[in-house]
Protein backbone atom coordinates (compact mmCIF):
# COMPACT_ATOMS: atom_id res chain seq x y z
CA UNK A 1 0.00 0.00 0.00
CA UNK A 2 1.93 3.06 -1.19
CA UNK A 3 -0.49 5.51 1.68
CA UNK A 4 1.59 4.24 4.11
CA UNK A 5 5.44 5.34 3.29
CA UNK A 6 4.37 8.97 4.70
CA UNK A 7 2.66 7.31 8.02
CA UNK A 8 5.88 5.52 8.70
CA UNK A 9 7.55 8.50 8.58
CA UNK A 10 4.92 10.75 10.70
CA UNK A 11 5.15 7.81 13.57
CA UNK A 12 8.60 7.90 13.38
CA UNK A 13 9.06 11.94 13.88
CA UNK A 14 6.34 12.75 15.66
CA UNK A 15 5.20 10.09 18.36
CA UNK A 16 6.09 7.88 20.89
CA UNK A 17 5.25 4.39 18.84
CA UNK A 18 7.38 1.54 18.38
CA UNK A 19 7.66 -0.75 15.46
CA UNK A 20 5.59 -3.45 17.13
CA UNK A 21 3.01 -0.79 17.85
CA UNK A 22 3.17 1.15 14.22
CA UNK A 23 2.85 -2.69 12.86
CA UNK A 24 -0.61 -2.87 14.49
CA UNK A 25 -1.95 0.61 13.04
CA UNK A 26 -0.34 -0.63 9.88
CA UNK A 27 -2.12 -3.51 9.54
CA UNK A 28 -5.94 -1.72 10.83
CA UNK A 29 -5.27 0.84 7.76
CA UNK A 30 -4.83 -2.52 5.54
CA UNK A 31 -8.78 -3.70 6.99
CA UNK A 32 -10.15 0.01 6.85
CA UNK A 33 -11.43 0.26 3.53
CA UNK A 34 -13.80 -2.56 4.95
CA UNK A 35 -14.05 -0.82 7.97
CA UNK A 36 -15.00 2.66 6.48
CA UNK A 37 -17.67 0.66 3.98
CA UNK A 38 -19.47 -0.76 7.34
CA UNK A 39 -19.31 2.51 8.88
CA UNK A 40 -20.84 4.72 6.31
CA UNK A 41 -18.33 7.41 7.22
CA UNK A 42 -14.77 8.94 7.20
CA UNK A 43 -12.30 6.76 9.48
CA UNK A 44 -9.38 9.09 11.13
CA UNK A 45 -6.41 7.51 12.78
CA UNK A 46 -5.17 9.97 15.32
CA UNK A 47 -2.04 9.08 17.26
CA UNK A 48 -0.76 11.36 20.37
CA UNK A 49 2.08 13.56 19.27
CA UNK A 50 5.50 13.11 21.22
CA UNK A 51 6.40 15.77 22.76
CA UNK A 52 2.83 17.07 23.73
CA UNK A 53 2.01 20.98 22.92
CA UNK A 54 3.83 23.55 25.25
CA UNK A 55 0.60 24.99 25.92
CA UNK A 56 -0.21 22.19 28.01
CA UNK A 57 -3.17 19.66 26.89
CA UNK A 58 -2.39 17.23 24.25
CA UNK A 59 -2.47 16.97 20.49
CA UNK A 60 -2.63 14.25 17.52
CA UNK A 61 -1.23 14.03 14.91
CA UNK A 62 -3.48 12.51 11.85
CA UNK A 63 -1.82 8.82 10.87
CA UNK A 64 -3.94 7.55 8.11
CA UNK A 65 -7.38 8.71 5.96
CA UNK A 66 -9.77 6.43 4.75
CA UNK A 67 -13.11 7.23 2.65
CA UNK A 68 -16.29 5.02 2.65
CA UNK A 69 -17.60 3.51 -0.75
CA UNK A 70 -20.62 3.41 0.47
CA UNK A 71 -21.75 6.72 1.38
CA UNK A 72 -20.37 10.67 1.05
CA UNK A 73 -16.96 11.58 2.72
CA UNK A 74 -17.71 14.77 5.34
CA UNK A 75 -13.51 15.25 4.24
CA UNK A 76 -12.74 16.65 0.80
CA UNK A 77 -8.83 17.38 2.08
CA UNK A 78 -6.83 15.05 3.04
CA UNK A 79 -5.99 15.35 6.54
CA UNK A 80 -2.71 12.84 6.96
CA UNK A 81 -0.17 14.10 8.53
CA UNK A 82 -2.01 17.22 9.95
CA UNK A 83 -1.82 17.46 13.76
CA UNK A 84 -5.08 18.85 15.99
CA UNK A 85 -4.74 19.94 19.37
CA UNK A 86 -7.19 18.53 21.52
CA UNK A 87 -9.63 21.59 21.16
CA UNK A 88 -9.97 20.56 17.69
CA UNK A 89 -11.14 17.02 18.45
CA UNK A 90 -12.11 16.91 22.41
CA UNK A 91 -13.61 13.34 22.20
CA UNK A 92 -10.53 12.05 20.61
CA UNK A 93 -8.73 12.83 23.96
CA UNK A 94 -11.47 11.35 25.81
CA UNK A 95 -11.85 8.26 24.48
CA UNK A 96 -7.66 8.38 24.66
CA UNK A 97 -8.20 9.10 28.25
CA UNK A 98 -10.98 6.82 29.24
CA UNK A 99 -9.83 3.91 27.14
CA UNK A 100 -13.46 3.32 26.28
CA UNK A 101 -15.28 4.34 23.03
CA UNK A 102 -17.04 7.49 23.14
CA UNK A 103 -19.93 8.95 20.81
CA UNK A 104 -21.01 12.45 20.41
CA UNK A 105 -21.85 14.56 17.99
CA UNK A 106 -19.32 17.63 16.76
CA UNK A 107 -19.49 20.84 14.67
CA UNK A 108 -16.04 19.87 12.30
CA UNK A 109 -16.34 22.11 9.81
CA UNK A 110 -16.99 24.98 12.14
CA UNK A 111 -19.71 26.21 10.47
CA UNK A 112 -22.59 25.46 12.44
CA UNK A 113 -23.38 22.07 10.99
CA UNK A 114 -23.26 18.65 13.39
CA UNK A 115 -21.23 15.38 12.08
CA UNK A 116 -21.62 12.32 14.19
CA UNK A 117 -18.57 11.28 15.75
CA UNK A 118 -17.42 7.86 17.13
CA UNK A 119 -14.12 7.46 18.83
CA UNK A 120 -12.53 3.90 19.12
CA UNK A 121 -9.57 3.68 21.31
CA UNK A 122 -7.11 1.01 19.58
CA UNK A 123 -5.74 -1.00 21.99
CA UNK A 124 -2.68 -3.80 21.41
CA UNK A 125 -1.40 -6.34 24.09
CA UNK A 126 -2.72 -3.81 26.74
CA UNK A 127 -1.91 -0.68 25.89
CA UNK A 128 -3.02 1.95 23.57
CA UNK A 129 -1.73 2.88 20.61
CA UNK A 130 -4.35 5.80 19.29
CA UNK A 131 -7.52 6.46 18.44
CA UNK A 132 -9.90 5.72 15.28
CA UNK A 133 -12.31 8.64 14.34
CA UNK A 134 -15.45 7.58 12.94
CA UNK A 135 -16.77 11.02 11.28
CA UNK A 136 -20.20 10.91 9.48
CA UNK A 137 -23.10 12.21 8.22
CA UNK A 138 -25.91 12.79 11.54
CA UNK A 139 -28.40 10.80 9.10
CA UNK A 140 -26.48 7.35 9.36
CA UNK A 141 -27.71 4.67 11.14
CA UNK A 142 -31.37 6.57 11.32
CA UNK A 143 -32.50 5.84 7.76
CA UNK A 144 -34.68 2.60 8.49
CA UNK A 145 -32.94 0.07 5.54
CA UNK A 146 -31.77 -2.97 6.69
CA UNK A 147 -28.51 -3.04 4.67
CA UNK A 148 -27.48 -0.19 6.60
CA UNK A 149 -28.64 -1.42 10.03
CA UNK A 150 -26.87 -4.47 9.60
CA UNK A 151 -23.25 -2.82 8.32
CA UNK A 152 -23.42 -0.14 11.33
CA UNK A 153 -23.98 -3.29 13.57
CA UNK A 154 -21.33 -5.31 12.05
CA UNK A 155 -18.99 -1.98 12.24
CA UNK A 156 -19.70 -1.28 16.29
CA UNK A 157 -18.52 -5.49 16.40
CA UNK A 158 -15.17 -4.12 15.06
CA UNK A 159 -15.19 -1.46 17.19
CA UNK A 160 -15.97 -3.38 20.68
CA UNK A 161 -12.71 -5.79 18.93
CA UNK A 162 -10.53 -2.76 18.26
CA UNK A 163 -10.86 -1.25 21.94
CA UNK A 164 -10.23 -4.46 23.05
CA UNK A 165 -7.20 -5.51 21.29
CA UNK A 166 -8.54 -8.22 19.02
CA UNK A 167 -8.63 -6.71 15.98
CA UNK A 168 -6.64 -5.84 13.79
CA UNK A 169 -5.71 -9.65 13.86
CA UNK A 170 -2.08 -10.45 14.62
CA UNK A 171 1.48 -10.64 12.18
CA UNK A 172 1.04 -12.81 9.47
CA UNK A 173 -2.41 -14.42 9.63
CA UNK A 174 -4.11 -11.19 8.52
CA UNK A 175 -4.29 -10.38 4.96
CA UNK A 176 -2.45 -7.45 3.66
CA UNK A 177 -5.61 -6.37 2.28
CA UNK A 178 -9.24 -7.16 2.70
CA UNK A 179 -11.61 -6.94 0.18
CA UNK A 180 -14.24 -3.95 0.45
CA UNK A 181 -17.51 -4.87 0.98
CA UNK A 182 -19.36 -3.95 -2.33
CA UNK A 183 -19.01 -7.56 -3.98
CA UNK A 184 -21.12 -9.12 -1.04
CA UNK A 185 -21.04 -9.62 2.30
CA UNK A 186 -22.69 -12.57 4.67
CA UNK A 187 -23.00 -12.14 8.17
CA UNK A 188 -23.11 -15.76 9.87
CA UNK A 189 -24.04 -16.51 13.34
CA UNK A 190 -21.76 -18.56 16.02
CA UNK A 191 -23.74 -21.13 14.94
CA UNK A 192 -22.33 -21.06 11.08
CA UNK A 193 -25.62 -19.89 9.88
CA UNK A 194 -26.45 -17.25 7.66
CA UNK A 195 -28.21 -14.04 9.19
CA UNK A 196 -27.89 -11.63 6.56
CA UNK A 197 -27.28 -11.83 2.92
CA UNK A 198 -26.44 -8.16 1.33
CA UNK A 199 -27.83 -8.21 -2.21
CA UNK A 200 -24.69 -8.13 -4.16
CA UNK A 201 -24.06 -11.71 -2.08
CA UNK A 202 -27.15 -13.11 -3.28
CA UNK A 203 -26.25 -12.58 -6.81
CA UNK A 204 -23.49 -14.23 -6.40
CA UNK A 205 -25.14 -17.14 -4.69
CA UNK A 206 -27.09 -17.14 -7.62
CA UNK A 207 -24.58 -17.26 -9.80
CA UNK A 208 -23.11 -20.52 -7.99
CA UNK A 209 -26.33 -22.16 -7.90
CA UNK A 210 -28.17 -21.34 -4.52
CA UNK A 211 -31.71 -19.86 -5.36
CA UNK A 212 -33.25 -20.69 -2.20
CA UNK A 213 -33.02 -18.17 0.45
CA UNK A 214 -30.02 -18.89 2.48
CA UNK A 215 -30.68 -16.64 5.94
CA UNK A 216 -31.06 -19.15 8.84
CA UNK A 217 -29.33 -22.04 7.08
CA UNK A 218 -25.87 -23.03 6.83
CA UNK A 219 -23.59 -22.26 3.22
CA UNK A 220 -22.54 -25.70 3.90
CA UNK A 221 -26.14 -27.11 3.48
CA UNK A 222 -26.95 -24.93 0.23
CA UNK A 223 -24.09 -27.14 -1.17
CA UNK A 224 -20.87 -24.30 -1.14
CA UNK A 225 -17.83 -25.18 0.27
CA UNK A 226 -17.31 -23.71 3.34
CA UNK A 227 -13.87 -25.26 4.66
CA UNK A 228 -12.92 -21.46 5.06
CA UNK A 229 -15.23 -20.76 7.53
CA UNK A 230 -14.81 -23.98 9.23
CA UNK A 231 -11.38 -23.15 9.36
CA UNK A 232 -12.15 -19.80 10.02
CA UNK A 233 -14.40 -20.62 13.04
CA UNK A 234 -11.60 -22.84 14.84
CA UNK A 235 -8.86 -20.51 14.43
CA UNK A 236 -10.47 -17.72 14.94
CA UNK A 237 -8.59 -15.83 12.90
CA UNK A 238 -9.41 -14.44 9.08
CA UNK A 239 -9.47 -17.33 5.88
CA UNK A 240 -9.29 -16.64 2.38
CA UNK A 241 -10.19 -19.40 0.17
CA UNK A 242 -11.29 -19.67 -4.01
CA UNK A 243 -14.59 -22.19 -4.33
CA UNK A 244 -14.84 -23.08 -7.60
CA UNK A 245 -18.92 -24.46 -7.58
CA UNK A 246 -19.75 -25.56 -10.89
CA UNK A 247 -16.14 -25.41 -13.23
CA UNK A 248 -17.33 -22.00 -14.71
CA UNK A 249 -18.16 -20.20 -11.31
CA UNK A 250 -15.41 -19.53 -8.73
CA UNK A 251 -16.01 -17.11 -6.12
CA UNK A 252 -13.24 -15.83 -4.12
CA UNK A 253 -14.48 -16.12 0.10
CA UNK A 254 -13.14 -14.21 2.88
CA UNK A 255 -14.17 -15.18 6.00
CA UNK A 256 -13.65 -12.74 9.23
CA UNK A 257 -14.41 -14.49 12.64
CA UNK A 258 -16.28 -11.91 15.20
CA UNK A 259 -15.43 -11.87 18.86
CA UNK A 260 -16.84 -10.68 21.53
CA UNK A 261 -16.00 -10.81 25.36
CA UNK A 262 -13.83 -14.00 24.40
CA UNK A 263 -16.12 -15.57 22.89
CA UNK A 264 -16.69 -15.97 18.74
CA UNK A 265 -20.13 -14.48 18.02
CA UNK A 266 -20.19 -15.21 14.21
CA UNK A 267 -18.58 -14.05 11.16
CA UNK A 268 -18.78 -11.89 8.34
CA UNK A 269 -18.11 -13.62 4.62
CA UNK A 270 -17.39 -11.52 1.99
CA UNK A 271 -17.51 -12.79 -1.34
CA UNK A 272 -16.20 -11.77 -4.78
CA UNK A 273 -16.74 -13.44 -8.38
CA UNK A 274 -13.46 -13.56 -9.86
CA UNK A 275 -14.66 -15.80 -12.09
CA UNK A 276 -13.10 -13.63 -14.97
CA UNK A 277 -10.18 -13.20 -13.47
CA UNK A 278 -8.91 -16.35 -13.25
CA UNK A 279 -10.67 -17.38 -16.79
CA UNK A 280 -8.02 -14.45 -17.78
CA UNK A 281 -5.36 -16.12 -16.01
CA UNK A 282 -5.85 -19.72 -17.10
CA UNK A 283 -6.62 -18.12 -20.61
CA UNK A 284 -3.01 -17.00 -20.34
CA UNK A 285 -1.66 -20.13 -19.27
CA UNK A 286 -3.34 -22.47 -21.60
CA UNK A 287 -1.66 -20.31 -23.90
CA UNK A 288 1.98 -20.60 -23.21
CA UNK A 289 1.02 -24.09 -22.70
CA UNK A 290 -0.08 -24.39 -26.42
CA UNK A 291 2.68 -22.36 -27.61
CA UNK A 292 5.06 -25.01 -26.12
CA UNK A 293 2.85 -27.50 -27.13
CA UNK A 294 3.50 -26.47 -30.74
CA UNK A 295 6.75 -25.92 -30.72
CA UNK A 296 7.26 -29.63 -29.29
CA UNK A 297 5.36 -31.01 -31.96
CA UNK A 298 7.25 -28.78 -34.90
CA UNK A 299 10.25 -30.40 -33.47
CA UNK A 300 8.48 -34.03 -33.58
CA UNK A 301 7.67 -32.85 -37.32
CA UNK A 302 10.86 -31.85 -38.32
CA UNK A 303 13.23 -35.17 -36.66
CA UNK A 304 10.51 -36.88 -38.67
CA UNK A 305 11.64 -35.48 -41.54
CA UNK A 306 14.98 -35.65 -41.16
CA UNK A 307 14.93 -39.19 -40.51
CA UNK A 308 13.42 -39.65 -43.65
CA UNK A 309 16.26 -38.03 -45.42
CA UNK A 310 18.29 -40.25 -43.83
CA UNK A 311 16.90 -43.64 -44.90
CA UNK A 312 16.69 -42.15 -48.13
CA UNK A 313 20.28 -41.44 -48.22
CA UNK A 314 21.30 -44.56 -47.46
CA UNK A 315 19.11 -46.30 -50.23
CA UNK A 316 20.80 -43.75 -53.02
CA UNK A 317 24.01 -44.91 -55.26
CA UNK A 318 24.97 -41.67 -56.14
CA UNK A 319 27.36 -40.46 -53.76
CA UNK A 320 26.73 -36.89 -54.60
CA UNK A 321 22.93 -37.34 -53.53
CA UNK A 322 23.73 -38.43 -50.54
CA UNK A 323 25.64 -36.06 -49.62
CA UNK A 324 23.23 -33.88 -50.53
CA UNK A 325 20.54 -35.53 -48.74
CA UNK A 326 22.80 -35.41 -45.63
CA UNK A 327 23.56 -31.68 -46.31
CA UNK A 328 19.68 -31.56 -46.15
CA UNK A 329 19.08 -33.25 -42.83
CA UNK A 330 21.91 -31.65 -40.92
CA UNK A 331 20.21 -28.23 -41.39
CA UNK A 332 16.43 -29.35 -40.62
CA UNK A 333 18.41 -30.89 -36.97
CA UNK A 334 19.80 -27.49 -36.46
CA UNK A 335 16.38 -25.59 -36.80
CA UNK A 336 15.08 -28.76 -34.61
CA UNK A 337 17.21 -27.93 -32.04
CA UNK A 338 15.78 -24.30 -31.65
CA UNK A 339 12.12 -25.68 -31.36
CA UNK A 340 13.12 -28.63 -28.64
CA UNK A 341 14.37 -25.70 -26.73
CA UNK A 342 11.47 -23.33 -27.20
CA UNK A 343 8.89 -25.95 -26.31
CA UNK A 344 10.97 -26.37 -22.97
CA UNK A 345 10.86 -22.79 -21.99
CA UNK A 346 7.98 -20.10 -21.72
CA UNK A 347 8.46 -17.46 -23.36
CA UNK A 348 10.08 -16.24 -27.01
CA UNK A 349 13.75 -15.89 -25.70
CA UNK A 350 16.19 -19.37 -25.67
CA UNK A 351 19.38 -19.11 -24.06
CA UNK A 352 21.52 -19.85 -26.86
CA UNK A 353 24.51 -21.46 -24.82
CA UNK A 354 22.21 -24.49 -24.62
CA UNK A 355 21.31 -25.01 -28.94
CA UNK A 356 25.34 -24.08 -28.69
CA UNK A 357 25.75 -27.22 -27.06
CA UNK A 358 23.61 -29.25 -29.30
CA UNK A 359 24.96 -28.25 -32.28
CA UNK A 360 28.61 -29.09 -31.23
CA UNK A 361 27.36 -32.63 -30.38
CA UNK A 362 25.88 -32.62 -33.25
CA UNK A 363 29.18 -31.77 -35.28
CA UNK A 364 31.49 -34.05 -32.86
CA UNK A 365 28.51 -37.16 -34.15
CA UNK A 366 29.42 -37.05 -37.68
CA UNK A 367 33.89 -36.53 -37.19
CA UNK A 368 33.62 -40.49 -37.56
CA UNK A 369 36.72 -40.99 -35.34
CA UNK A 370 38.54 -38.18 -36.64
CA UNK A 371 40.84 -36.25 -33.84
CA UNK A 372 39.22 -33.11 -33.94
CA UNK A 373 38.78 -30.98 -30.64
CA UNK A 374 35.79 -28.15 -30.50
CA UNK A 375 36.04 -25.75 -28.07
CA UNK A 376 33.53 -22.74 -26.99
CA UNK A 377 34.31 -19.69 -25.66
CA UNK A 378 31.91 -16.94 -24.42
CA UNK A 379 28.32 -17.00 -24.34
CA UNK A 380 25.63 -15.43 -26.76
CA UNK A 381 22.68 -14.92 -23.84
CA UNK A 382 19.40 -15.42 -23.86
CA UNK A 383 18.27 -14.71 -27.63
CA UNK A 384 14.72 -14.17 -29.28
CA UNK A 385 13.96 -17.23 -31.01
CA UNK A 386 13.16 -15.35 -34.82
CA UNK A 387 17.22 -14.72 -34.67
CA UNK A 388 17.96 -18.44 -32.97
CA UNK A 389 16.79 -20.16 -35.09
CA UNK A 390 18.73 -18.45 -38.60
CA UNK A 391 21.85 -18.54 -36.04
CA UNK A 392 21.66 -22.30 -35.41
CA UNK A 393 21.54 -23.09 -38.85
CA UNK A 394 24.15 -20.80 -39.63
CA UNK A 395 26.83 -22.02 -37.07
CA UNK A 396 26.01 -25.73 -37.65
CA UNK A 397 26.87 -24.98 -40.94
CA UNK A 398 30.21 -22.84 -40.14
CA UNK A 399 31.33 -26.05 -38.02
CA UNK A 400 30.54 -28.50 -40.59
CA UNK A 401 32.59 -26.82 -42.87
CA UNK A 402 35.36 -26.62 -40.67
CA UNK A 403 35.40 -30.06 -39.85
CA UNK A 404 34.95 -30.91 -43.32
CA UNK A 405 37.30 -28.86 -44.97
CA UNK A 406 40.35 -27.26 -43.16
CA UNK A 407 42.16 -30.35 -42.56
CA UNK A 408 42.06 -31.80 -46.07
CA UNK A 409 40.23 -34.05 -47.31
CA UNK A 410 38.89 -37.47 -45.16
CA UNK A 411 40.39 -40.80 -46.29
CA UNK A 412 37.77 -42.44 -44.07
CA UNK A 413 41.10 -43.87 -42.01
CA UNK A 414 40.49 -43.45 -37.92
CA UNK A 415 43.87 -41.65 -37.09
CA UNK A 416 44.84 -40.96 -33.62
CA UNK A 417 46.99 -38.08 -33.53
CA UNK A 418 45.37 -34.56 -33.03
CA UNK A 419 44.04 -33.72 -36.60
CA UNK A 420 42.83 -30.00 -35.87
CA UNK A 421 41.43 -27.55 -33.87
CA UNK A 422 37.70 -25.32 -34.18
CA UNK A 423 36.65 -22.63 -31.86
CA UNK A 424 33.73 -20.58 -31.42
CA UNK A 425 33.82 -17.65 -29.95
CA UNK A 426 30.43 -16.35 -28.92
CA UNK A 427 29.73 -12.69 -26.60
CA UNK A 428 26.63 -9.74 -26.87
CA UNK A 429 27.11 -6.75 -25.45
CA UNK A 430 23.72 -5.71 -25.31
CA UNK A 431 23.29 -4.31 -29.02
CA UNK A 432 24.89 -7.12 -31.10
CA UNK A 433 25.84 -10.49 -30.76
CA UNK A 434 29.25 -11.23 -32.36
CA UNK A 435 30.33 -14.89 -33.57
CA UNK A 436 33.55 -16.04 -34.41
CA UNK A 437 34.23 -19.61 -36.03
CA UNK A 438 38.05 -20.52 -35.95
CA UNK A 439 39.80 -23.24 -37.22
CA UNK A 440 43.58 -24.02 -37.15
CA UNK A 441 43.49 -25.72 -40.75
CA UNK A 442 44.75 -25.35 -44.22
CA UNK A 443 42.99 -22.00 -44.83
CA UNK A 444 40.89 -20.61 -47.50
CA UNK A 445 40.96 -21.71 -51.41
CA UNK A 446 42.98 -19.26 -53.11
CA UNK A 447 41.04 -16.02 -54.47
CA UNK A 448 37.73 -17.52 -52.32
CA UNK A 449 35.30 -14.61 -51.86
CA UNK A 450 32.04 -14.90 -49.31
CA UNK A 451 30.37 -12.18 -51.14
CA UNK A 452 30.87 -13.82 -54.40
CA UNK A 453 30.51 -17.79 -53.98
CA UNK A 454 27.90 -19.75 -55.02
CA UNK A 455 28.30 -22.58 -53.26
CA UNK A 456 25.34 -24.00 -51.55
CA UNK A 457 26.76 -24.30 -47.95
CA UNK A 458 28.24 -20.84 -47.99
CA UNK A 459 25.07 -19.00 -49.34
CA UNK A 460 22.27 -19.84 -47.15
CA UNK A 461 25.27 -18.43 -44.28
CA UNK A 462 25.71 -15.33 -46.05
CA UNK A 463 22.03 -14.61 -46.77
CA UNK A 464 20.73 -15.96 -43.46
CA UNK A 465 23.76 -13.49 -42.05
CA UNK A 466 23.20 -10.32 -44.55
CA UNK A 467 19.38 -10.89 -45.07
CA UNK A 468 17.34 -12.10 -42.61
CA UNK A 469 19.39 -11.70 -39.92
CA UNK A 470 20.40 -8.12 -41.29
CA UNK A 471 23.97 -8.52 -39.62
CA UNK A 472 27.32 -8.92 -41.30
CA UNK A 473 29.94 -11.55 -42.57
CA UNK A 474 33.92 -11.60 -42.76
CA UNK A 475 35.39 -14.96 -43.81
CA UNK A 476 39.46 -14.82 -44.14
CA UNK A 477 42.65 -16.93 -43.89
CA UNK A 478 44.69 -16.18 -40.63
CA UNK A 479 46.24 -19.42 -39.51
CA UNK A 480 43.45 -20.85 -40.49
CA UNK A 481 39.83 -19.99 -41.64
CA UNK A 482 38.31 -17.37 -39.40
CA UNK A 483 34.62 -16.39 -40.00
CA UNK A 484 33.18 -13.15 -38.43
CA UNK A 485 29.64 -12.69 -37.62
CA UNK A 486 28.07 -9.83 -36.12
CA UNK A 487 24.30 -9.43 -35.47
CA UNK A 488 22.25 -6.72 -34.45
CA UNK A 489 20.01 -7.46 -31.42
CA UNK A 490 19.16 -4.65 -29.59
CA UNK A 491 15.91 -4.24 -29.36
CA UNK A 492 15.24 -8.08 -28.90
CA UNK A 493 18.05 -8.82 -26.11
CA UNK A 494 16.78 -8.87 -22.65
CA UNK A 495 18.49 -9.08 -19.54
CA UNK A 496 21.41 -6.73 -20.64
N1 LIG B 1 36.87 -23.79 -42.71
C1 LIG B 1 37.24 -23.90 -43.99
N2 LIG B 1 38.52 -24.18 -44.31
C2 LIG B 1 38.88 -24.29 -45.59
N3 LIG B 1 38.04 -24.13 -46.62
C3 LIG B 1 36.77 -23.86 -46.39
C4 LIG B 1 36.29 -23.72 -45.06
N4 LIG B 1 34.97 -23.43 -45.13
C5 LIG B 1 34.64 -23.41 -46.44
N5 LIG B 1 35.71 -23.64 -47.18
C6 LIG B 1 35.73 -23.65 -48.63
O1 LIG B 1 34.56 -23.03 -49.14
C7 LIG B 1 33.88 -23.93 -50.00
C8 LIG B 1 32.40 -23.68 -49.96
O2 LIG B 1 31.84 -24.11 -48.79
P1 LIG B 1 30.29 -24.44 -48.72
O3 LIG B 1 29.57 -23.32 -49.37
O4 LIG B 1 29.94 -24.74 -47.34
O5 LIG B 1 30.11 -25.71 -49.63
P2 LIG B 1 30.49 -27.19 -49.31
O6 LIG B 1 30.73 -27.30 -47.85
O7 LIG B 1 29.32 -27.95 -49.75
O8 LIG B 1 31.73 -27.45 -50.12
C9 LIG B 1 34.30 -25.28 -49.52
O9 LIG B 1 34.18 -26.24 -50.55
C10 LIG B 1 35.74 -25.07 -49.14
O10 LIG B 1 36.59 -25.11 -50.27
MG1 LIG C 1 29.56 -26.63 -46.36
Amino acid sequence: MPVLAAPAEIARDQTDLDPDGFGHLHRLMGSWGMLADLSFGDLLLFVPTSPAPPEGGMSFVVLGQMRPSTGQTLHQEDLVGSVLPEARRPLVALAWRLGEIVEGKADLSGEGELARIQCIPIRWQGRLLGVLGRESDLGVGRRPGELERVYVDLFDRFADMIVNGLFPFPGDEAPEEYPRVGDGLVVLDEGRRVSYASPNAVNALHRMGVHSNVVGTTLDEQGVEEAAVERSFLSRLPVIEEVERRPDVIVLLTCIPLVHVGRLSGALVLMRDVTDLRRRDRLLVSKDATIREVHHRVKNNLQTISSLLRLQARRLASAEGRTALREAERRIRSIAIVHEILSRDVGDQVPFDEIVQSLISMTEDGLGGRRIGLTVLGDAGELPADVATPLAVVVAELLQNAVEHAFGEWTGQVTTERVGRVELTLGHDGRRVVVTVRDDGQGLPEGFSIQDTTSLGLSIVRDLVTGQLEGKIAMFTDGGTVVDLEIPVSRKLTGS
